[in-house]
């Protein structure tokens, strides 16, 4: 669904619950520039928040319940925050992940909420930590709580976590609360330290969605988790962070080569994360093109976590002239790409991607231009 002006946000929720709401939370979606599978091994990331995000049109209760309406699927879920359980309706689950974590801890209060959004589903822009950071920041807004972002972004990824069962790291919560507008987010996934990096202008950040969807992407992503887990261990160390080439050497035969080839990545992806931070201080885009291309190609050899159409998606656009770089972005297997371009070659860009993605794979790729955006925030309705 678009975007809805204040009235439309104000009537639509007036025909669904007869009552006129208060607050409208907003969270956006991320794309990661570069920093891919290394949150959950401590190391380094560098998303931006994107022009695209999920919307949350609240009204307070009076009572425990929480009756949600999710114009995209065009179903209602209800639960009461006294008993919150696991729900058959998918979507409601990441509030309720939510709900049922911040009431350990503050006292909630009920809502009515109509949630919509313009950010394509399951398809790597973090659609999931959206609906979460929205749900946190709508009980923000009617209970009398206050948590600070990274509290609030910890507890959504619990929430991902331990109720809806995937073992995402932190970068799209932070993401999604703590980007800052024209700049990139850099988090030190140990100490959970940031650093907001302005991006020139002149450029454009442009998404390409292969329109793949895996089932597997869960269970393929918990299982390089585990690969890390296991690889952490066989080094003696407590984080993949902080192994060296030289550790990973020294142990090679110990980790296989399986291991091996999932542990260089991450030694080696944490690097490219800090060079592109010097190479976007020094405006040398060039050169952070250089290391976005680099970091797909080692996701496709080490990481095994590409496809045959992005691979397809970043070979096309690297033999666009205007193109810095491009990868693949988020957990992989499906999803999209993150592409790096000087901005007076857009045009050009999705007319290339789309023609020849088409000849290549049947598929129509779609194609998204963005600027970083603000991180997730409430608004109160004045009338
Ligand atoms: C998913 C997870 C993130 C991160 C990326 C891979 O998007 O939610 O925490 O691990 O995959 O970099």
């Amino acid at each position: 669904m678009s975007v809805f002006s204040i009235e439309e946000k104000i009537n639509v929720f007036r025909e669904i619950f007869g009552r006129t709401p208060q607050y409208f939370s907003y969270a956006p979606g991320r794309v990661n520039l570069i920093g891919e599978h290394t949150d959950y091994n401590e190391g380094f990331v560098l998303p931006i928040a994107i022009e695209m995000g999920i919307s949350y049109v609240v009204a307070p209760r009076e009572d425990n319940k929480v009756r949600l309406y999710s114009a995209d699927f065009g179903e209602f879920n209800e639960f009461s925050l006294e008993d919150i359980r696991k729900s058959e309706t998918k979507w409601s689950n990441y509030v309720r992940g939510v709900a049922k974590f911040l009431s350990e801890r503050v006292l909630l209060r009920g809502m009515d909420a109509l949630i919509y959004g313009n950010l394509p589903i399951g398809a790597g822009l973090s659609s999931s930590a959206a609906m979460e950071v929205g749900a946190a920041l709508s009980f923000q807004a009617v209970s009398p709580f206050q948590m600070d972002r990274k509290s609030l972004a910890l507890l959504c990824q619990r929430a991902e976590n331990e109720f809806v069962g995937m073992r995402c790291g932190i970068m799209d919560q932070f993401a999604s609360l703590l980007s800052e507008e024209g700049m990139a987010l850099f988090i030190d996934c140990r100490t959970l330290e940031i650093r907001n990096i302005p991006l020139p202008q002149g450029y454009s950040v442009a998404i390409c969605d292969s329109k793949v969807r895996r089932e597997l992407v869960s269970s393929e992503y918990n299982k390089r988790r585990a690969e890390c887990e296991r690889a952490r261990e066989i080094l003696g160390i407590r984080a993949l962070r902080d192994a060296t080439h030289q550790l990973l050497e020294e142990k090679k035969k110990h980790l296989g080569e399986t291991l091996y080839r999932r542990a260089k990545h991450v030694v080696e992806e944490n690097q490219r994360v800090l060079s592109a931070i010097d190479a976007l201080r020094a405006n040398d885009l060039q050169e952070f093109g250089d290391l976005m291309k680099a970091s797909h190609i080692s996701l496709r050899d080490l990481y095994e976590v590409s496809s045959r159409e992005l691979d397809i998606l970043v070979g096309i656009a690297l033999s666009i002239p205007e193109v810095l770089g491009a990868r693949l972005t988020g957990a992989g297997f499906g999803g999209c790409t993150v592409n790096l371009l000087r901005e007076e070659a857009r045009e050009n860009f999705e007319r290339e991607v789309k023609k020849r993605y088409r000849e290549a794979t049947g598929l129509e790729a779609e194609i998204w231009f963005t600027r970083p955006a603000k991180g997730g925030f409430v608004e109160l309705f004045s009338s």
